[in-house]
Order: C-alpha cells, then sequence, then structure tokens
C-alpha cells in the first residue's frame, strides 16, 4: 500500500508521515532528504549548484542511499551518512534549486518508484501523488498558512539549539513556495484526487488520525 504526502515547505508532513507509518507499521520516505542530499554534495565539494550544467555533469558523481537503522530512515551520500548534516536551512534552499533540474528528478525518480513497489510506504515530498506514485491508494495535500509554517519551523530550530530569525525563515518560505510550484518540471501543486489538509488550526493528533480515516 502507498500513501503519497504533497505540500509545502514547513507544512508538518515529515512530522505527520512519520507517526502514520508508525500506527500503520509502513515504511517512511522522506524524498526532500534524498534532494537534500545531492544538495550537500554541491556545497561540501564548492561547485556553483545555479549552473545548471555543473549539476548536470556531477549527477553521475552522486550516488544516494536511504537505509533504515532503528526504523529510522537515513540518508547516505557517496557512503558517508550525512543525515543531520542536510537539516539546515542553507541546505533546504539548495535542495529546493538543484531539485528544478531535470538530471536531479530523473535520478531519484527510479529509486523512490523502487522504495514504493516493494514496501508500503508513506512516502512525502513535493511531487509523490501527481508524479512519482499516481496510483497510490491515498493522496493527501497537506498546507498551512505562511505564518503557522514559518513558526513552526523556527520552534523546530530552536528546539535543536540553531539560532534563527523568524523573519528571515518566512522570507525562505516564501521563495521555496515560489520555485516549487513554479518550476518547470513536476512542480508542487495538489493532484486532482488529493485530499487537501490545512493544518493551520489542527493538533498534530487530528492531522494523524484524519489521514487514518482515509486509509481505512
Ligand atoms: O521537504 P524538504 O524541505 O526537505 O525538501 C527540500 C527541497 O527538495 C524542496 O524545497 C523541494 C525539493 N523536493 C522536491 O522537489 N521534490 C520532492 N519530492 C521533495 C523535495
Amino acid at each position: 500500500m502507498n500513501i503519497a504526502i504533497d505540500g509545502p515547505a514547513g507544512a508538518g508532513k515529515s512530522t505527520i508521515a512519520k507517526l502514520v507509518s508508525k500506527k500503520l507499521g509502513f515504511i517512511y520516505v522522506d524524498t526532500g532528504a534524498m534532494y537534500r542530499g545531492i544538495a550537500l554534495y554541491f556545497l561540501k565539494n564548492n561547485i556553483d549548484f545555479l549552473v545548471e550544467e555543473n549539476v548536470i555533469n556531477n549527477c553521475s558523481n552522486i550516488d544516494i542511499e536511504l537505509k533504515y537503522e532503528n526504523k529510522e530512515q537515513m540518508i547516505y551520500l557517496n557512503g558517508e551518512n550525512v543525515s543531520k548534516l542536510i537539516r539546515t536551512e542553507e541546505v533546504g534552499n539548495a535542495a529546493s534549486k538543484v531539485a528544478a533540474i531535470k538530471a536531479v528528478r530523473e535520478k531519484l525518480l527510479s529509486i523512490q518508484r523502487n522504495i514504493a513497489k516493494e514496501n508500503d510506504v508513506v512516502m512525502d515530498g513535493r511531487d509523490i501523488g501527481t508524479n512519482i506514485l499516481p496510483n497510490a491508494d491515498v493522496k493527501i495535500y497537506m498546507t498551512a498558512s505562511v505564518e503557522t509554517r514559518a513558526k513552526r519551523r523556527f520552534d523546530q530550530l530552536v528546539r535543536t539549539g540553531k539560532e534563527t530569525d523568524i523573519e528571515q525563515i518566512k522570507t525562505d518560505i516564501e521563495q521555496r513556495d515560489y520555485q516549487d510550484m513554479n518550476r518547470a518540471i513536476s512542480p508542487l501543486k495538489q493532484a486532482d484526487d488529493a485530499y487537501y489538509l490545512d493544518t493551520s488550526n489542527m493538533t498534530i493528533d487530528e492531522v494523524v488520525n484524519s489521514i487514518i480515516e482515509r486509509v481505512k
């Protein structure tokens, strides 16, 4: 069984997808982490990823692997576990840029489809219901107001001890929404058969339960 959850940055997809997958005994697949892994490669090696040719030429040097350790998804970039290193705003913003490039999307498409073919998954991202898993059993389009999303991301960063500025986060989110929704290939949009869920005024439990209801 495949559950697809798409939505903009900071909508709460990963928190919810993790809980839903745990309740159902499914694997949680965070596809954003794969794009982040690719972005990290360019940042680490000081390669200008804004030059499309650089990205295309380097794609074959990048190996992205998903592994599950204690039921948690780990991302390996060329054999190194980078699961923690990818969780910065810098990497997230770079991921949004490289994700617009066809060669990058093509590289990840088959990895994502294969995992979903072989496992019961809750997969989150931007194009899961529209492109990666068009036949997913349940599709959710999860969103929240920009203010709510910025506040959630701010609280999350503060909890992990990272200093941040909420206005900057809001600007980043707006920019990321624009990039992810307006790119030519597989832009973020609600699939025709996806259930729209605005989580701005919902508790985590309410969101989880409303998805579980759709699965039953
Ligand atoms: O969900 P996230 O913030 O970790 O994702 C980082 C970026 O990766 C996001 O801004 C756009 C891109 N992405 C994508 O294009 N398609 C996906 N399925 C998942 C993420």
